[in-house]
């Protein structure tokens, strides 16, 4: 059996749909080859799963061509950090070569051309780079994973999410990071699976301050060059400080964005199950 690929398979500081999507496809009896940055404990746990592990860096073309071979389907996720589009070019190059047919991508609801993130850009530049190679590429636009805000509100004083949102009434859409990865092992295990070029994912929309209490602790509104000080030193590098900070400024200029926002049905129809919510998250992180 041809393995699927899967990078960012030993999970990370965001959603970990890599190691996620992992799970999903040997729990439904596929083979799998997982791509991990660093050859560690993680990496250990995957091979334990039963997945065959290569390790190598997604930048390097070097890398990316060998974890191809022989592969007709892959996901492909790159964190929050520099080197994203050097990474998909890398990835598309390789896949081209390889002769891959469908790749599983994951971007960001609002990425396009003149998005208002830095990363929502990039994000639209790699759907090019991976539609241009032909290999059948499907990018699953998703919402805020509920990690990325369960991580903030673990950070600092353990009872208050300090986030520059504004008012407490703004509203953010959400998606649990099992979602996205739900969606993607759907449409890997099944090829002849009808589906669109670009999948919207939306699991829940929340207000601030609902999402605040379902994590158990309490929303405090914090001024913006604060809060970008803060994850300059907390992320330990401009990229994800400079998009999350522009991201929580979009929510909070749209304030309670009435009808901006909706639970889509992708989720079910392709991951084979309703929206995670964000209480069920928050009983069981995962
Ligand atoms: N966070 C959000 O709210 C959100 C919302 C929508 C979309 N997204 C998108 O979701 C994607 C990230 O999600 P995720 O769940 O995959 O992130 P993640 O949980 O942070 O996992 C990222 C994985 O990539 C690996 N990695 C990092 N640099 C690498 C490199 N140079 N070569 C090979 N592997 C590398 C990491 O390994 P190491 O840990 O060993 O470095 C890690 O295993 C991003 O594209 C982001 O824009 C995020």
């Amino acid at each position: 059996m041809e393995p699927i690929l899967v990078t960012g398979a030993a999970g990370g500081q965001q959603g970990s749909t890599g190691r996620r999507v992992v799970e999903l496809l040997l729990g439904r009896g596929l083979s799998v080859r997982a791509m991990v940055h660093a050859d560690d404990a993680r990496a250990d746990a995957l091979r334990g799963l039963g997945a065959e592990v290569v390790a190598g860096d997604l930048r390097e073309i070097a890398d990316t061509r060998p974890a191809l071979q022989g592969v007709r389907s892959a996901y492909f996720t790159y964190p929050v950090v520099d080197g994203f589009i050097e990474a998909t070019g890398a990835f598309a190059a390789a896949a081209k070569e390889a002769g891959v047919e469908r790749v599983v991508a994951v971007s960001q609801l609002a990425s396009g051309p003149q998005a208002l993130t830095p990363r929502m850009r990039q994000h639209w530049v790699a759907e090019q780079i991976l539609d241009w190679a032909g290999i059948g590429a499907v990018h699953l636009r998703a919402a805020v994973f509920f990690e990325n805000i369960a991580l903030l509100a673990r950070t600092g004083d353990p009872a208050e999410l300090a986030m520059p949102m504004g008012p407490p009434e703004t509203v953010l859409p959400l998606i649990a990071g099992q979602d996205v990865a739900r969606v993607a092992a759907g449409i890997l295990a099944d090829p002849a699976r009808p589906v669109d070029p670009v999948v919207l994912l939306t699991g829940e929309v929340m207000s601030i301050a609902a999402v605040a209490d379902t994590l158990g602790v309490t929303y405090r509104d914090v001024p913006p060059d604060a809060w970008h000080r803060w994850a300059l030193d907390f992320y330990g590098s401009a990229h994800p400080a400079e998009h999350l900070s522009k991201l929580w400024e979009i929510f909070r200029l749209l304030g309670e964005g009435t009808g901006l926002y909706h639970v889509t049905d992708t989720i079910h129809r392709h991951g084979g199950h309703p929206p995670t919510t964000l209480a069920e998250f928050a009983a069981a992180p995962g």
